[in-house]
């Protein structure tokens, strides 16, 4: 029979709890400050295997590495076994090592040249390495309990929305693992900011996340390539739908006080709509209620990300609303788009984008 999922409370005795079931090769819901991980040793193969299939991921698709917060700088990575800092110019170290100490530990993951002693399929055969250091402290904790550095990619089915709370890893997952901690809500609401720092050549931003671009350009003083190319695969795991609801997800082209005309065109006929404003407060939700029930002429039922526009509480509250939203009994979602472009705007816009495109046949 499939496990069922036990969601334990995170204390000292849950995490070593998860711990001993990480060091004998198991896998286990963790709680990060971005979005739930599914961990596991990230130099156990078999304990690799089973992340994958737990989350049907494809294989050319690699994860991220989390480290303990000891590991402060580059030559702490190499004496993990993880980074080979030698293929790195010296000026190229010190750029990553400023990077580290500014946002680590926290939402940035840098793509830096591997060792040997990484698997291969924690990186998909590449010869970079994925590596963030969580701030989160249940997920510090585990990695310092379990004496190892983690894999962990996003505790969801491979394409569906990234779980920021212990229950929606168990909608997930929960069939299929033994054990998620609690480690209540996640504060940031979307994954870290994917920085790809190559041997030779300028640093890439891979994916937009919980740290701005344009700190991380402050940092390193230049402005970051940015290979994000819709309809490109360019982080292997970037596919172009991702973060997708069970239910079809459409992007309004306008605020949804601006529309004028049924988002679809007439022809279509919903019984009932979802509707999820950037930030509206209660007043404003009621009037998007009035306003788009008329135009899709059906019941709406309207959800805000926030009541005062503040990027950091859309972020927060991005992944729950669509989940939220999902679960009810509407027969098509629709968001507002064009949050603000700078901040965490770019990352909001990135998830929402993707959420509502197109689905391969699976
Ligand atoms: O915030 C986060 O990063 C969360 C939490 C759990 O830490 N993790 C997460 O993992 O979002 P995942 O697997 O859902 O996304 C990892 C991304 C993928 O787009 C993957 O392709 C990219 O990182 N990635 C991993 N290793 C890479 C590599 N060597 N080169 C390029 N991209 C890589
Ligand atoms: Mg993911």
């Amino acid at each position: 029979m499939s496990p069922r999922a036990r969601i334990l409370k995170a204390d000292a005795q849950s995490i070593e709890t998860a711990a001993e079931l990480i060091r004998r090769g198991g896998i286990v819901g963790m709680p990060t400050e971005t979005v739930y991980g599914l961990a596991g040793s990230a130099l156990d193969p078999e304990a690799l295997a089973k992340i994958f299939e737990a989350k049907e991921r494809p294989t050319f698709d690699p994860l991220i590495v989390h480290v303990e917060p000891s590991a402060k700088d580059l030559v702490s990575l190499e004496r993990l076994g993880l980074v080979n800092a030698a293929a790195l110019s010296s000026s190229v170290q010190a750029q990553i090592n400023a990077l580290i100490a500014a946002f680590w530990p926290g939402p940035l993951t840098l793509v830096l040249p591997k060792q040997a002693s990484v698997p291969d399929l924690c990186t998909s055969g590449l010869l970079s390495v994925a590596l963030r250091m969580p701030r989160h402290p249940v997920a510090q904790e585990l990695i310092r309990a379990t004496g190892t550095p983690l894999a962990a990619p996003s505790a969801n089915r491979f394409g569906r929305i990234s779980p920021t709370t212990a229950l929606a890893v168990m909608e997930e997952l929960g069939d299929r693992i033994e054990l998620i901690l609690d480690g209540g809500p996640c504060e940031v609401g979307v994954e870290s900011t994917v920085v790809e720092v190559p041997t030779n050549g300028p640093a890439r931003l891979l994916r937009p996340g919980g740290i701005p671009r344009s700190e991380i350009e402050t940092i390193l003083g230049v402005s970051l390539e940015v290979s994000i190319t819709p309809g490109r695969v360019e982080a292997p795991g970037m596919l172009e739908s991702h973060y997708a609801p069970q239910k079809p997800l459409y992007l309004l082209p306008k605020p949804a006080r601006e529309l004028q005309a049924h988002p679809l065109g007439e022809a279509w006929r919903l019984r009932s709509a979802g509707i999820i404003l950037l930030s509206a407060n209660a007043e404003e939700r009621a009037t998007a209620e009035k306003h788009l029930s008329g135009l899709l002429s059906c019941p709406v039922e309207v959800l805000a990300l926030s009541e005062s526009g503040d990027l950091h509480e859309i972020a927060r509250n991005l992944f729950s609303t669509l989940r939220k939203m999902d679960s009810r009994p509407v027969d098509a979602i629709f968001v507002e788009t064009c949050p603000p472009n700078h901040g965490l705007g770019h990352a909001i816009a990135d998830r929402l984008r993707r959420a509502s495109a197109k689905r391969p046949l699976r």
